[in-house]
């Protein structure tokens, strides 16, 4: 079983979406998916009891922690489940995201692009790397731009942050009504008419390559068909064509894993806000 943790310590920064997007597209797929979701707030629950009953079956396990403490009402999930992703609630701290990590083989860290939101994530990282035992356990971690609004300037500094520390933002998702949409209606992107929802598909790609290592081993030669669900107020047709045949790919270890550390940043550090500077400094020591 691959497990997916999405988490940031800022709420709204997209772990929901992401979590649900990744969910509905593997299990259109037809991959036994299982979301578990440890936000009180349960958003990916609800978000899975609005779907079309005839939608691709997606396992849904409430993983919050109950008022009197960390146990919840199921951590278990069906044990044929190929993808799990985890929904983590925003500011986990302690024994429960030491729970969370515990299950996670890949961690995605949604941001969405104010200056507030990418020093409060650099540090996130940063206890993450400090504390989390990511770099032994061997976990893969990538950052996803959420909810850009033009091709901003503003993640540069995360940007070089990150590639000091050998990691990357896998994509950037624009700020858009399809991703509000499919939220509204129990689908994801990818169970959206291709007409309606094409560049979020496409900026979306790259993060379920990354998720999904062997994507590209599987999808070299086939286009795989994805059956459509209903969106409130559209009219369904039987099967849309979802996934264009990709250029040749690369090596499968290269695809992967995140860029190497390079040996001589893009930028000297100087050009780094004094916080990102003193950040990258402590953990590159
Ligand atoms: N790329 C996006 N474009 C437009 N709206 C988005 C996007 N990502 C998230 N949202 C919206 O922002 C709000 C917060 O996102 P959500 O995924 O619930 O964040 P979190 O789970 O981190 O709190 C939701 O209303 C969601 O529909
Ligand atoms: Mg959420």
């Amino acid at each position: 079983m691959n497990t997916t943790l999405v988490i940031n310590s800022k709420g709204g920064s997209g772990k929901t979406t992401i979590t649900t997007t990744l969910a509905s597209y593997f299990a259109a797929g037809g991959v036994p998916t299982a979301i578990m979701d440890y936000d009180l707030q349960g958003s990916s629950l609800n978000w899975l009891r609005i779907r079309d009953p005839l939608a691709p079956k997606i396992f849904g396990a409430n993983a919050a922690p109950q008022k009197m403490g960390l146990r919840s009402l199921g951590r278990h999930v069906p044990e044929d489940t190929r993808q799990l992703i985890i929904d983590a609630p925003a500011g986990a701290s302690g024994l429960l995201l030491q729970d969370m990590l515990s299950r996670a083989k890949c961690i995605v860290i949604p941001v969405q692009p104010s200056a507030i939101d990418i020093h409060a994530t650099a540090n996130f990282v940063r206890d993450l790397l400090l504390r989390g035992n990511i770099r032994q356990r061997n976990i893969r971690l990538a950052v996803v731009a959420n909810r850009v609004r033009k091709a901003s300037p503003v993640y540069q500094p995360l940007e070089r942050f990150l590639a000091s520390l050998g990691l990357t933002i896998i994509t950037k998702l624009n700020d858009s009504e399809v991703f509000i949409k499919a939220a509204e209606t129990g689908v994801g992107v990818f169970e959206m008419d291709a007409s309606v929802a094409f560049a979020e598909r496409e900026q979306f790609q790259p993060l379920i390559e990354w998720v999904d290592v062997d994507y590209r081993a599987r999808t070299a030669n086939t286009v795989i068909e994805l059956p459509r669900v209903a969106m409130a107020g559209r009219t369904q047709s039987d099967l849309v064509r979802t996934l264009p045949p990709r250029p040749a790919p690369p090596p499968r270890a290269a695809a992967a894993r995140p860029a190497p550390p390079p040996q001589a940043p893009a930028q000297p550090k100087s050009q780094l806000p004094a916080w990102l500077s003193r950040l990258s400094q402590r953990l590159v020591e």
